[in-house]
Protein backbone atom coordinates (compact mmCIF):
# COMPACT_ATOMS: atom_id res chain seq x y z
CA UNK A 1 0.00 0.00 0.00
CA UNK A 2 3.05 2.36 -0.35
CA UNK A 3 1.88 4.22 -3.84
CA UNK A 4 -1.74 4.93 -2.11
CA UNK A 5 -3.32 8.83 -2.03
CA UNK A 6 -4.06 10.73 0.66
CA UNK A 7 -6.16 13.74 1.23
CA UNK A 8 -7.81 14.54 4.82
CA UNK A 9 -11.33 15.17 4.05
CA UNK A 10 -13.06 17.63 6.22
CA UNK A 11 -15.94 15.21 7.94
CA UNK A 12 -14.29 12.21 8.56
CA UNK A 13 -16.94 9.78 7.91
CA UNK A 14 -18.51 7.13 5.11
CA UNK A 15 -20.41 4.37 4.98
CA UNK A 16 -19.59 1.13 2.99
CA UNK A 17 -21.85 -2.10 2.22
CA UNK A 18 -20.47 -5.07 1.43
CA UNK A 19 -21.73 -8.62 0.18
CA UNK A 20 -20.97 -11.99 2.23
CA UNK A 21 -19.31 -14.36 0.07
CA UNK A 22 -19.40 -17.88 -0.09
CA UNK A 23 -16.53 -19.97 -1.37
CA UNK A 24 -16.40 -22.58 -4.29
CA UNK A 25 -13.02 -23.53 -3.74
CA UNK A 26 -12.30 -22.85 0.19
CA UNK A 27 -9.91 -20.67 2.28
CA UNK A 28 -8.54 -23.27 4.94
CA UNK A 29 -5.28 -22.52 7.22
CA UNK A 30 -2.83 -19.65 7.09
CA UNK A 31 0.90 -19.64 6.11
CA UNK A 32 0.86 -16.49 8.45
CA UNK A 33 -1.75 -16.02 11.28
CA UNK A 34 -0.97 -12.09 12.27
CA UNK A 35 -1.80 -11.44 8.68
CA UNK A 36 -4.39 -13.87 7.74
CA UNK A 37 -1.73 -15.36 4.79
CA UNK A 38 -3.33 -18.28 3.48
CA UNK A 39 -1.61 -21.47 2.06
CA UNK A 40 -3.23 -21.31 -1.28
CA UNK A 41 -5.73 -19.56 -3.57
CA UNK A 42 -9.78 -19.75 -2.55
CA UNK A 43 -12.24 -18.81 -5.06
CA UNK A 44 -16.00 -17.57 -4.15
CA UNK A 45 -19.11 -15.77 -4.80
CA UNK A 46 -21.10 -13.01 -3.07
CA UNK A 47 -24.25 -13.05 -2.21
CA UNK A 48 -26.54 -9.87 -3.37
CA UNK A 49 -29.01 -10.36 -0.25
CA UNK A 50 -26.25 -10.86 2.74
CA UNK A 51 -25.06 -7.73 3.13
CA UNK A 52 -23.21 -5.67 6.24
CA UNK A 53 -23.82 -1.58 6.09
CA UNK A 54 -20.97 -0.19 8.36
CA UNK A 55 -20.77 4.12 9.15
CA UNK A 56 -17.19 5.36 10.00
CA UNK A 57 -16.16 8.23 11.56
CA UNK A 58 -12.91 9.36 12.80
CA UNK A 59 -13.29 11.16 16.14
CA UNK A 60 -10.87 13.63 17.85
CA UNK A 61 -13.43 13.28 21.25
CA UNK A 62 -12.71 9.23 21.90
CA UNK A 63 -9.85 7.39 23.53
CA UNK A 64 -10.60 4.36 21.89
CA UNK A 65 -12.18 2.67 18.64
CA UNK A 66 -15.49 1.34 18.69
CA UNK A 67 -17.72 -1.01 16.82
CA UNK A 68 -21.65 -1.40 17.56
CA UNK A 69 -23.39 -3.80 15.46
CA UNK A 70 -27.38 -3.88 15.20
CA UNK A 71 -26.80 -1.32 18.24
CA UNK A 72 -25.01 -4.15 20.35
CA UNK A 73 -21.62 -2.52 21.71
CA UNK A 74 -18.44 -5.22 20.87
CA UNK A 75 -16.47 -5.49 24.19
CA UNK A 76 -13.55 -3.60 23.76
CA UNK A 77 -10.89 -6.63 24.43
CA UNK A 78 -12.58 -8.73 21.59
CA UNK A 79 -11.87 -5.73 18.85
CA UNK A 80 -8.43 -7.02 18.38
CA UNK A 81 -8.90 -8.12 14.47
CA UNK A 82 -10.64 -4.53 13.66
CA UNK A 83 -7.72 -2.74 15.16
CA UNK A 84 -5.19 -4.28 12.81
CA UNK A 85 -7.18 -2.64 9.91
CA UNK A 86 -7.57 0.60 11.64
CA UNK A 87 -4.13 0.55 12.75
CA UNK A 88 -3.01 0.01 9.42
CA UNK A 89 -4.84 3.35 8.02
CA UNK A 90 -3.54 5.46 10.82
CA UNK A 91 -0.46 4.65 9.76
CA UNK A 92 -0.98 5.33 6.16
CA UNK A 93 -2.21 8.66 6.91
CA UNK A 94 -0.82 9.83 10.23
CA UNK A 95 -4.31 10.15 11.65
CA UNK A 96 -4.12 10.07 14.93
CA UNK A 97 -8.17 9.85 15.93
CA UNK A 98 -9.98 6.91 17.06
CA UNK A 99 -12.61 5.52 14.98
CA UNK A 100 -16.24 5.09 15.73
CA UNK A 101 -17.79 1.85 13.79
CA UNK A 102 -21.77 1.23 13.54
CA UNK A 103 -22.52 -1.95 11.36
CA UNK A 104 -25.99 -2.95 10.38
CA UNK A 105 -26.12 -7.08 9.55
CA UNK A 106 -29.23 -7.89 7.75
CA UNK A 107 -28.65 -11.91 8.57
CA UNK A 108 -27.46 -13.77 12.28
CA UNK A 109 -23.71 -13.19 12.76
CA UNK A 110 -21.37 -15.97 13.95
CA UNK A 111 -23.34 -19.05 12.40
CA UNK A 112 -21.46 -20.31 8.80
CA UNK A 113 -23.21 -17.26 6.90
CA UNK A 114 -20.00 -15.63 6.45
CA UNK A 115 -20.46 -12.67 8.51
CA UNK A 116 -17.34 -12.37 9.18
CA UNK A 117 -16.17 -11.39 5.39
CA UNK A 118 -18.98 -8.70 4.91
CA UNK A 119 -18.32 -6.99 7.93
CA UNK A 120 -14.40 -6.52 7.69
CA UNK A 121 -15.10 -5.61 4.31
CA UNK A 122 -17.52 -2.95 5.21
CA UNK A 123 -15.17 -1.73 8.16
CA UNK A 124 -12.00 -1.41 6.02
CA UNK A 125 -13.96 0.19 3.59
CA UNK A 126 -15.45 2.43 5.41
CA UNK A 127 -12.90 3.57 7.93
CA UNK A 128 -10.49 4.09 5.04
CA UNK A 129 -13.15 6.41 2.98
CA UNK A 130 -14.00 8.17 6.10
CA UNK A 131 -9.75 9.00 6.51
CA UNK A 132 -9.77 10.17 3.18
CA UNK A 133 -7.65 6.80 2.14
CA UNK A 134 -7.54 6.45 -1.93
CA UNK A 135 -6.89 2.69 -2.04
CA UNK A 136 -6.59 0.70 -5.04
CA UNK A 137 -9.48 -2.26 -5.08
CA UNK A 138 -6.32 -4.80 -4.57
CA UNK A 139 -4.89 -2.34 -1.70
CA UNK A 140 -8.48 -2.36 -0.12
CA UNK A 141 -9.15 -6.76 -0.29
CA UNK A 142 -5.50 -6.72 1.44
CA UNK A 143 -6.63 -4.22 3.62
CA UNK A 144 -9.94 -6.21 4.43
CA UNK A 145 -7.94 -9.54 4.62
CA UNK A 146 -5.90 -8.48 8.54
CA UNK A 147 -9.75 -8.82 10.06
CA UNK A 148 -10.72 -12.20 8.48
CA UNK A 149 -9.18 -13.97 5.46
CA UNK A 150 -12.33 -14.56 3.56
CA UNK A 151 -13.14 -10.35 3.80
CA UNK A 152 -10.79 -9.85 1.16
CA UNK A 153 -13.12 -11.60 -1.20
CA UNK A 154 -15.88 -9.47 -0.60
CA UNK A 155 -14.22 -6.25 -2.23
CA UNK A 156 -14.49 -7.13 -5.38
CA UNK A 157 -17.63 -7.90 -7.10
CA UNK A 158 -19.39 -10.99 -8.56
CA UNK A 159 -16.92 -14.21 -8.60
CA UNK A 160 -13.82 -13.84 -6.72
CA UNK A 161 -10.37 -15.57 -6.39
CA UNK A 162 -8.09 -14.65 -3.81
CA UNK A 163 -4.51 -14.83 -4.96
CA UNK A 164 -2.70 -16.63 -1.94
CA UNK A 165 0.59 -14.52 -3.08
CA UNK A 166 4.36 -15.61 -2.29
CA UNK A 167 5.58 -11.98 -0.19
CA UNK A 168 5.78 -12.05 3.53
CA UNK A 169 4.27 -9.22 4.08
CA UNK A 170 0.92 -10.19 2.10
CA UNK A 171 0.68 -6.90 -0.16
CA UNK A 172 0.39 -9.85 -2.45
CA UNK A 173 -2.23 -11.32 -1.40
CA UNK A 174 -5.89 -10.05 -2.09
CA UNK A 175 -8.58 -11.13 -4.56
CA UNK A 176 -9.65 -10.11 -7.45
CA UNK A 177 -13.18 -10.14 -9.75
CA UNK A 178 -12.67 -13.57 -12.12
CA UNK A 179 -16.13 -12.60 -13.78
CA UNK A 180 -18.94 -9.98 -12.90
CA UNK A 181 -22.33 -11.25 -11.59
CA UNK A 182 -24.18 -11.51 -14.42
CA UNK A 183 -22.12 -13.64 -16.17
CA UNK A 184 -23.20 -16.70 -14.67
CA UNK A 185 -26.85 -15.50 -12.84
CA UNK A 186 -27.41 -18.46 -11.15
CA UNK A 187 -30.30 -18.96 -7.97
CA UNK A 188 -28.27 -18.86 -4.49
CA UNK A 189 -30.38 -20.60 -1.29
CA UNK A 190 -28.82 -20.06 1.96
CA UNK A 191 -30.47 -22.46 4.03
CA UNK A 192 -30.45 -21.31 7.98
CA UNK A 193 -30.02 -24.62 9.49
CA UNK A 194 -28.34 -23.49 13.06
CA UNK A 195 -29.35 -19.81 14.60
CA UNK A 196 -26.94 -19.95 17.49
CA UNK A 197 -22.95 -18.76 17.42
CA UNK A 198 -20.70 -21.51 16.13
CA UNK A 199 -19.02 -23.80 18.73
CA UNK A 200 -15.50 -22.87 17.16
CA UNK A 201 -14.03 -20.08 15.58
CA UNK A 202 -12.62 -20.60 11.86
CA UNK A 203 -8.82 -19.74 12.90
CA UNK A 204 -9.13 -22.18 15.94
CA UNK A 205 -10.99 -24.65 13.30
CA UNK A 206 -8.17 -23.84 10.49
CA UNK A 207 -5.37 -24.42 13.15
CA UNK A 208 -6.81 -27.78 15.00
CA UNK A 209 -7.21 -29.18 11.17
CA UNK A 210 -3.16 -29.58 10.87
CA UNK A 211 -3.47 -32.34 13.60
CA UNK A 212 -5.52 -34.51 11.04
CA UNK A 213 -3.26 -37.27 9.95
CA UNK A 214 -5.20 -36.45 6.06
CA UNK A 215 -3.61 -32.47 6.61
CA UNK A 216 -0.91 -32.99 3.66
CA UNK A 217 -3.31 -34.72 1.25
CA UNK A 218 -6.15 -32.14 1.78
CA UNK A 219 -2.76 -29.43 1.23
CA UNK A 220 -2.13 -31.12 -1.62
CA UNK A 221 -5.69 -31.36 -3.07
CA UNK A 222 -7.20 -28.23 -1.66
CA UNK A 223 -4.38 -26.42 -3.70
CA UNK A 224 -5.53 -27.41 -7.04
CA UNK A 225 -9.05 -26.24 -6.21
CA UNK A 226 -9.06 -22.97 -6.94
CA UNK A 227 -7.78 -23.50 -10.51
CA UNK A 228 -10.63 -26.15 -11.19
CA UNK A 229 -13.59 -24.27 -9.58
CA UNK A 230 -12.41 -20.74 -11.79
CA UNK A 231 -12.33 -22.68 -15.08
CA UNK A 232 -15.91 -24.17 -14.51
CA UNK A 233 -17.20 -21.00 -13.67
CA UNK A 234 -15.48 -18.90 -16.63
CA UNK A 235 -16.97 -21.75 -18.75
CA UNK A 236 -20.09 -22.09 -17.08
CA UNK A 237 -19.85 -25.31 -16.97
CA UNK A 238 -22.38 -26.47 -14.01
CA UNK A 239 -20.90 -30.26 -14.10
CA UNK A 240 -18.07 -28.90 -12.97
CA UNK A 241 -18.58 -26.80 -10.72
CA UNK A 242 -20.84 -29.36 -8.95
CA UNK A 243 -18.14 -31.39 -8.70
CA UNK A 244 -15.39 -28.80 -7.46
CA UNK A 245 -18.36 -27.21 -4.87
CA UNK A 246 -19.07 -30.74 -3.58
CA UNK A 247 -15.49 -32.13 -3.43
CA UNK A 248 -13.85 -29.16 -1.66
CA UNK A 249 -16.56 -29.08 0.59
CA UNK A 250 -17.02 -32.73 1.57
CA UNK A 251 -12.99 -32.93 2.02
CA UNK A 252 -13.11 -29.95 4.32
CA UNK A 253 -15.51 -31.74 6.72
CA UNK A 254 -13.87 -34.75 6.18
CA UNK A 255 -10.62 -32.98 7.73
CA UNK A 256 -12.21 -30.80 11.13
CA UNK A 257 -13.63 -34.76 11.85
CA UNK A 258 -9.97 -36.97 11.75
CA UNK A 259 -8.41 -33.95 13.17
CA UNK A 260 -7.72 -34.37 17.27
CA UNK A 261 -10.13 -33.28 19.13
CA UNK A 262 -12.41 -33.93 16.08
CA UNK A 263 -14.76 -30.76 14.78
CA UNK A 264 -18.38 -31.91 13.13
CA UNK A 265 -19.82 -28.72 12.01
CA UNK A 266 -23.03 -30.27 10.71
CA UNK A 267 -26.34 -30.62 12.29
CA UNK A 268 -28.42 -33.36 11.46
CA UNK A 269 -30.71 -31.13 8.96
CA UNK A 270 -27.66 -30.36 7.25
CA UNK A 271 -26.67 -34.26 6.44
CA UNK A 272 -30.49 -34.36 5.63
CA UNK A 273 -30.11 -31.32 3.35
CA UNK A 274 -27.01 -32.48 1.69
CA UNK A 275 -28.00 -35.89 1.11
CA UNK A 276 -30.72 -34.46 -0.49
CA UNK A 277 -28.80 -32.33 -2.92
CA UNK A 278 -26.29 -34.87 -3.43
CA UNK A 279 -28.90 -37.08 -4.83
CA UNK A 280 -30.59 -34.32 -6.77
CA UNK A 281 -27.52 -33.37 -8.31
CA UNK A 282 -27.60 -36.39 -10.50
CA UNK A 283 -30.05 -35.36 -12.29
CA UNK A 284 -31.07 -31.61 -12.30
CA UNK A 285 -28.24 -28.81 -11.69
CA UNK A 286 -28.09 -27.96 -8.64
CA UNK A 287 -25.50 -28.58 -6.10
CA UNK A 288 -23.94 -26.89 -2.33
CA UNK A 289 -21.56 -26.49 0.31
CA UNK A 290 -21.10 -26.16 3.70
CA UNK A 291 -18.39 -23.51 5.50
CA UNK A 292 -17.50 -23.92 8.98
CA UNK A 293 -20.81 -24.37 10.37
CA UNK A 294 -24.40 -26.16 9.57
CA UNK A 295 -25.98 -23.86 6.97
CA UNK A 296 -26.17 -24.74 3.76
CA UNK A 297 -25.57 -23.21 0.33
CA UNK A 298 -27.38 -24.28 -2.64
CA UNK A 299 -26.46 -23.24 -6.04
CA UNK A 300 -29.04 -23.76 -9.40
CA UNK A 301 -29.78 -23.02 -12.72
CA UNK A 302 -32.83 -21.45 -14.17
CA UNK A 303 -34.17 -25.36 -15.27
CA UNK A 304 -33.65 -26.53 -11.98
CA UNK A 305 -34.72 -23.41 -10.18
CA UNK A 306 -38.66 -24.65 -9.31
CA UNK A 307 -38.02 -28.00 -8.72
CA UNK A 308 -35.03 -26.92 -5.89
CA UNK A 309 -37.39 -23.86 -4.66
CA UNK A 310 -39.90 -26.54 -3.74
CA UNK A 311 -37.50 -28.72 -2.33
CA UNK A 312 -36.31 -26.07 -0.20
CA UNK A 313 -39.47 -25.00 1.02
CA UNK A 314 -40.18 -28.49 2.14
CA UNK A 315 -37.41 -28.61 4.31
CA UNK A 316 -39.16 -26.39 6.43
CA UNK A 317 -35.97 -24.20 7.64
CA UNK A 318 -35.55 -20.65 7.17
CA UNK A 319 -33.77 -19.66 4.49
CA UNK A 320 -32.28 -16.22 1.80
CA UNK A 321 -33.34 -16.62 -1.81
CA UNK A 322 -30.38 -14.61 -3.68
CA UNK A 323 -28.59 -14.12 -6.48
CA UNK A 324 -24.38 -13.66 -7.44
CA UNK A 325 -23.57 -10.12 -5.84
CA UNK A 326 -21.83 -7.38 -6.56
CA UNK A 327 -18.69 -5.72 -4.65
CA UNK A 328 -18.14 -3.29 -1.65
CA UNK A 329 -19.50 0.41 -2.43
CA UNK A 330 -18.91 3.37 -0.12
CA UNK A 331 -20.64 6.35 0.19
CA UNK A 332 -18.03 9.03 1.24
CA UNK A 333 -21.28 10.98 3.12
CA UNK A 334 -24.48 8.68 3.07
CA UNK A 335 -28.01 10.48 2.07
CA UNK A 336 -29.11 9.75 6.19
CA UNK A 337 -26.63 11.83 7.57
CA UNK A 338 -25.70 14.43 4.83
CA UNK A 339 -28.56 17.08 6.93
CA UNK A 340 -26.38 16.83 10.37
O1 LIG B 1 -12.40 -15.66 6.93
P1 LIG B 1 -12.62 -16.60 8.04
O2 LIG B 1 -11.51 -16.59 9.03
O3 LIG B 1 -13.97 -16.41 8.67
O4 LIG B 1 -12.60 -18.10 7.44
C1 LIG B 1 -13.52 -18.54 6.45
C2 LIG B 1 -13.45 -19.99 6.28
C3 LIG B 1 -14.50 -20.63 5.37
O5 LIG B 1 -15.67 -19.87 5.35
C4 LIG B 1 -14.85 -22.01 5.90
C5 LIG B 1 -13.96 -20.83 3.96
C6 LIG B 1 -13.95 -19.65 3.04
O6 LIG B 1 -13.12 -19.66 2.13
O7 LIG B 1 -14.78 -18.74 3.17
Amino acid sequence: MSDTQHNIPNELKATAKAHANIAVAKYWGKRNSDLNLPFFDSVSFNVEDLTTETTAVWNEDDFRDALSINGWQVPEHTLGRLTRILNTIRSLTGITKRCILSSKNNFPLSTGLASSASGYAAAAAAAAAAAGLELSESELSSLARLGSGSAARSIPAGWTRWHAGNLEDGSDSHAVSIAPPDHWPLHVFVIQVSEGPKSISSSEAMQQCQSSPYWPTYLQQASQAADFAQNAILQRDFAALTEAMHTNALQLHALAMTCNPPICFFAPKSIEILQHILRASRGIQVCCTLDAGANVVVLCEETAYPFVKNDIIAFGLPFVQSRIGGGVTVQAKPPHLSSE
